[in-house]
């Protein structure tokens, strides 16, 4: 469904942000992206949206590469997910999860915050879905907590019906049991859709928990791909055992294990 091929990217100032890339993420996994600061993680995500450009490489979605031409439309079918929810706090929560169907709103219509009933009724029913009481359609999203704000921008994210999501550490700034509760949330929201889900955390344990797929990153390289049993397999006899038994073929979990656990440091 998303396609990295042989992608790399280079910033103007020289910083080599992603070396050769090549991932293949099917339709409806939940995908974790884990790595230090600085791994690459957000650059990653913005290429799949068209936001950062690869240097070399193609990014494919759909079966569609990603050019200038297409990158309007492919677009509106990637939803975002952000760290600092970015949602616009003097408007209420209602607005703010319509402002997700934005793209499919005329200008003018978007300029007097005008929506079609089918938009309202959809952003009604997704606010419901995240956990959303009707009686916060009219709070402006400033007084809510950041559990809730969070909850508002996931409901955005699924105004335009993506076939892709995005979320760029959509827990970063929330504590533990909320971050386990939106996690939840997320994950819940897109596999009842069948939605492609490509998420960037800093919590191993929590893509452990909820993650089909785990990808991690070091100085925008690619240094584990598995599953959640593989990276606990790999990682935990890293960490617990100072004689951690030695690489074998048979065993290709814990032939990554050196680099998972520099990867994760
Ligand atoms: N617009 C930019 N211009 C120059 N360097 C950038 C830009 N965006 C990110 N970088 C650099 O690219 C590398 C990867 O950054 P990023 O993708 O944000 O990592 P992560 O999300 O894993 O923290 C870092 O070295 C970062 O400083
Ligand atoms: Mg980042």
């Amino acid at each position: 469904m998303l396609k990295f091929h042989s992608v790399s990217k280079r910033f103007d100032d020289g910083t080599q942000a992603l070396s050769t890339i090549n991932l293949d993420i099917p339709k409806g996994q939940f995908c974790v992206l884990l790595g230090p600061s600085g791994a690459g993680k957000s650059t990653l995500l913005y290429m799949a949206n068209g936001l950062v450009t690869s240097t070399t490489g193609q990014v494919e979605i759909d079966g569609k590469m990603l050019n200038r031409t297409n990158i309007k439309s492919i677009r509106q079918t990637v939803g975002m997910v952000h760290q600092q929810f970015n949602l616009t706090p003097r408007l209420s929560v209602a607005m703010n999860v319509l402002s997700g169907a934005l793209p499919f709103v005329s200008y003018l219509r978007a300029a007097v915050m005008w929506y079609p009933r089918a938009l309202r009724e959809r952003a009604c029913n997704l606010l419901a879905e995240v956990g959303l009481a009707p009686e916060h359609l009219s709070r402006r999203v400033s007084e809510l907590s950041g559990g809730q704000q969070q909850r508002v921008g996931i409901a955005r994210a699924f105004m335009l019906e993506p076939r892709l999501l995005l979320a760029d550490e959509p827990v970063a700034s929330l504590d533990p049991r909320v971050s386990r509760e939106i996690m939840a949330l997320l994950r819940d929201e897109a596999k009842r859709r069948g939605t492609t889900v490509v998420c960037s955390l800093h919590q191993p344990e929590l893509a452990v928990e909820f993650a089909d797929r785990i990808i991690a990153l070091k100085g925008g390289k690619l240094v584990f791909d598995g599953s959640p049993d593989e990276l606990v397999a790999a990682g935990l006899d890293g960490i617990y055992q100072l004689d951690a038994p030695k690489p074998t073929p048979a065993n290709p979990a814990l032939h990554v294990a050196p680099q998972i656990l520099e990867a994760l440091a």
